[in-house]
């Protein structure tokens, strides 16, 4: 008998599972504003998901000696000092696949625009290390935003990483919008990262882009102001990760961040809330090495690679023309240039306020389209001289003809750089535009029709089949094409 029952005890402990499990768990000894301190965790990771006993989850954000900090994902509300955290030993990650264009989710990959959860295919971290120099390959295809100011001016490539920059209420978010409404027809996927914005502002970009049906080209990834600190400052990282996913198949996508200046005003926040060493203008140290981490990912891809990009437009907002404060520089060192907007032009009705002074694209005018090069070599230089020009007929008109002839020109150069909100421009028809510009064809148009002029043009160059080759791959500017374009142009600046 009492063998029977030594067998049936030896045969448990033979069943029973031994081996170590992961089950670490600390104790929180502070909750504050969207942050925890945590004791007794020593195994834990940075960007490690921890979860609370209420369900909440947050992320290992910072790693001392005896404690750590984890950042919020889900709201603290129930959690207090003397609960219990756990480990996951999962880092940060989010779901991606091809069901999520046309989507709006959160940072975690949540669905916020009331529909069932996206339909995905694999997860990827937060945090990924950006292609090495042998996996890249040069930018030389361009990114058409359909913005002449910016195709023509301040090309940009795909792969290319070109700052938005200017004050408040200065045309940045509609720059990236209008960019990203113009892949409606394109072969590029677009993610809108929205940091810190109230929840109205968000909603008016979402359905612009609906509107103007890019929708199902494009993803929104949302953390409002009203959200965890701790989304904030994941939203970007996350959305990246989402844009590498197209990048790392062979396509190419587009990611707007709006804006970093909010994101690094969270960093900032959570640094000082766990105690981390303020540095200049109290930004902890490390907020130049967390942009440039993020932005490195943006790359054009070599063949080995499978050829694919991500393109990236960070938006950042700055005070009283101030570009040279912390955060601005920073972030003008780690792109390939910047769009600078500016709110005395805002104010003088040029839309989109583009400085054409301050701007510049460090590697776009090698993707930009040989076409659109041929026809817009001058047009800088002779728009900054009518601008000084201007300056000076302040003081006295210029009586001479010639004078007169330029000061026309310029006009038009400036009413041509201004454009409309949704109104991409083809290259087709910014081509037309700058040669007719050059021939003196739109020398004795009355300026306000010019609008109508622009919008005239695509569909009528759509419609000429002489133009078809060119359409597709406008890559030089024969004698031929211009002829047709020049055409196209007179029939449309006809009277009718
Ligand atoms: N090309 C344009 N034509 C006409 N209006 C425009 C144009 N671009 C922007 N606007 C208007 O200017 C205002 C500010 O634009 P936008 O929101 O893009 O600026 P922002 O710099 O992103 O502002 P914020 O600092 O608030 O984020 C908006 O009301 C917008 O409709
Ligand atoms: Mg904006």
């Amino acid at each position: 008998m009492a063998d029977a029952e030594l067998e049936a005890l030896k045969a448990k402990v033979a069943a029973a599972r031994l081996a170590p499990q992961a089950s670490e768990t600390g104790t929180v000894v502070e909750v504050a504003d969207g942050l925890a301190q945590v004791t007794g965790l020593p195994g834990a990771r940075l960007n490690e998901i921890v979860t609370f006993p209420t369900g909440a989850r947050g992320f290992v954000l910072t790693l001392e000696d005896d404690r750590l900090h984890a950042a919020f994902l889900d709201p603290p509300d129930g959690v207090a000092a003397g609960d219990t955290v756990a480990r996951s030993g999962q880092l940060l990650s989010t779901p991606v696949g091809d069901g999520l264009p046309g989507r709006v989710i959160d940072p975690l990959g949540r669905p916020l625009d009331g529909l069932s959860a996206p339909v995905t295919s694999d997860r990827l971290d937060a945090e990924r290390p950006a292609p090495s120099i042998i996996e890249r390959d040069f930018v030389t295809e361009p990114v058409e935003t359909g913005l002449l100011v910016i195709d023509a001016l301040f090309a940009i490539g795909r792969g290319q990483r070109e700052l938005i920059i200017g004050e408040r209420q200065t045309s940045k978010t509609s720059i990236a919008v209008d960019a990203i409404i113009n892949q409606a027809g394109s072969d590029m996927v677009s993610i809108y990262v929205a940091i810190g914005q109230r929840l109205t502002a968000v909603r008016r970009v979402i359905e612009a882009v609906r509107a103007r049906g890019a929708l199902s080209r494009t993803i929104f990834v949302v953390a409002e102001a009203t959200a965890q600190p701790g989304l904030r400052w994941l939203a970007p990282f996350t959305a990246t990760s989402i844009a590498e996913w197209f990048r790392d198949r062979g396509g190419h996508a587009l990611i707007v961040y709006d804006d970093l200046t909010k994101h690094a005003a969270t960093h900032r926040e959570l640094a000082l809330l766990s105690r981390q060493p303020p540095g200049r203008e109290a930004y902890p140290g490390d907020i130049f090495y967390l942009h440039a981490r993020l932005l490195e990912r943006s790359a054009k891809l070599s063949t080995a690679r499978g050829g694919g990009s991500l393109t990236a437009l960070p938006i950042a907002e700055i005070e009283a023309e101030n570009l040279s404060a912390y955060i601005p520089t920073n972030l003008i060192s780690i792109s390939d240039g910047q769009i600078v907007t500016s709110a005395s032009l805002f104010a003088a009705n040029q839309r989109p306020a583009v400085d054409i002074g301050l701007s510049v694209s460090r590697v776009g005018g090698k993707a930009q389209w040989g076409a659109l090069k041929a026809v817009a070599g001058r047009l800088r230089l002779d728009y900054a001289q009518y601008l000084e020009m201007k300056m000076f007929s302040r003081f006295g008109g210029f009586g001479d003809a010639a004078m007169t002839a330029r000061m026309a020109r310029g006009e038009r150069i400036g009413a041509l750089l201004g454009q409309d909100r949704f109104a991409p421009l083809t290259t087709a028809a910014q081509v037309a535009l700058l040669a007719g510009l050059a021939e003196g064809l739109l020398d004795a148009v009355p300026l306000e029709r010019l609008p109508a002029l622009k919008a005239a043009l695509p569909p009528l160059l759509a419609a000429e089949p002489a133009l078809a080759a060119f359409r597709a791959r406008p890559e030089g500017l024969d004698a031929a094409t211009r002829a047709a374009l020049l055409s196209v142009l007179k029939t449309a600046l006809a009277p009718t």
